[in-house]
């Protein structure tokens, strides 16, 4: 299995969003309510919105190939403390998962923020995501905060943040 990670580009766009379509679908139903994925998926992964963010250099987007074929994507962005990101968003294809790819996008982040001075990596997981919660225990991520954040219509995110120091 040859695994290739490098930056998102803008004609992955829609291979990006129709992936995470997937794995939300996969994921999350049980967890958050149809009418929220559909809300959040819409939001997240309009095809401006996505292209911004590529746009925007200090928000970083990353993919993992694997055999040729999108696998799994990530995105990182700056929190307001300096030295630290926020892993904003990271998919493994359903059919991928388990297989280290989660970890290699999270060992790959993490070694571009330390080689610019970054010093913390943190994340949002529902409380009720129990595989994303032990993925990311088994990477070295530790609670940090409860938090419940309003996104509109009615919807809440209902979360965890979880830190990890690098170095
Ligand atoms: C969470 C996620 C990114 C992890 O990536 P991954 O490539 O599957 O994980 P890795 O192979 O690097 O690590 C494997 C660990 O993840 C956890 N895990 C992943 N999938 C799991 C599953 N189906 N059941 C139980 N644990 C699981 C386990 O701790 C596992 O370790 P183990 O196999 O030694 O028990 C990926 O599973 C995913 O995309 N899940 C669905 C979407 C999601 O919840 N994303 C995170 C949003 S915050």
């Amino acid at each position: 299995m040859i695994v290739e990670i490098s930056p998102v580009a803008t004609t992955d766009v829609d291979a990006v969003a129709a992936l995470a379509r997937v794995v939300w679908q996969d994921a999350y139903p049980g967890i958050i309510t149809q009418a929220q994925i559909d809300f959040m998926l819409e939001q997240r992964y309009n095809a401006p919105r996505l292209l911004q963010e590529l746009a925007t250099p200090d928000i970083w987007w990353d993919k993992a190939m694997l055999d040729g074929q999108l696998a799994a994507f990530a995105s990182t962005l700056p929190t307001a403390t300096p030295g630290e990101m926020k892993l904003d968003k990271i998919y493994v294809d359903p059919a991928r998962q388990r297989h280290g790819l989660g970890g290699r996008l999270i060992a790959h982040v993490s070694a571009r923020l330390l080689a610019r001075g970054g010093h913390t990596l943190i994340l949002a997981v529902n409380k009720r995501n129990e595989r994303a919660l032990a993925a990311y225990r088994k990477h070295g991520f530790t609670l940090r905060e409860a938090v419940r954040v309003d996104i509109g219509n009615d919807f809440v995110m209902d979360d965890f943040i979880m830190e990890k120091s690098l170095g």
